[in-house]
């Protein structure tokens, strides 16, 4: 069993969001700080920033954009009404204590993320929870312990401070919702250190 990622959940109803993503295609690469940056692992991948640090500030100190920070919803969250049930849901599911980022991945078929692990005040602080919206046969996200082949609407958490990547090898995008949860002290080493 793996140490860097656990299944927490399944049978969540993604099909409303996937739908909603079909339909606004035009939400996808309009933040591109990620994957614009100097060999970015994210190079391959365009994505919708749901909620984060508040976007006036990425202008205001470019620097300390990722230093800690409150998270506000943007104004994508708006326009896809579907992610806000879903994350609510998760807050309860992990006794999550406080909301980070929200954000909406997608790459297409072929597409990878190169191995990484993810740095910096954010990354660090939250955990990190992993929900599949659009993931045909072929779509992976690895770690060196071992695979994740998921549904559409399974759960996961995972460790992004151990390398991970993702490989679409399969014909269709792969679209994933990621959410970032401060839990309580406790849900946090269950999840974290629980499995043996
Ligand atoms: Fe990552």
């Amino acid at each position: 069993m793996s140490r860097n990622f656990l299944k927490i959940a399944q049978d969540i109803n993604v099909q409303p969001l996937q739908m909603a993503l079909i339909r606004q295609p035009e939400l996808f690469g309009n933040r591109t700080s990620r994957s614009d940056a100097y060999a970015s692992p994210h190079q391959q991948m365009t994505d919708i920033w749901v909620r984060y640090n508040a976007y006036e500030n990425l202008k205001r100190d470019p620097e300390k954009f990722n230093d800690e920070h409150d998270s506000v919803w943007y104004p994508e969250a708006t326009a896809l009404p579907q992610v806000r049930p879903i994350v609510s849901w998760l807050m309860s599911h992990v006794e999550g204590e406080r909301l980070g980022g929200v954000l909406i991945t997608k790459i297409p078929p072929g597409g990878k993320i190169a191995p990484h692990v993810d740095m910096g005040w954010h990354a660090k602080y939250y955990e990190k929870y992993y929900i599949p919206v659009q993931n045909d046969q072929g779509a992976l996200f690895c770690f060196e312990d071992g695979i994740i082949e998921p549904q559409p609407g399974d759960v996961y958490w995972f460790n992004n401070s151990r390398p991970h990547w993702v490989e679409n090898h399969s014909q269709r995008d792969r679209i994933a919702l990621i959410v970032c949860i401060r839990s309580h002290k406790a849900s946090q080493e269950v999840l974290c250190h629980g499995q043996q």
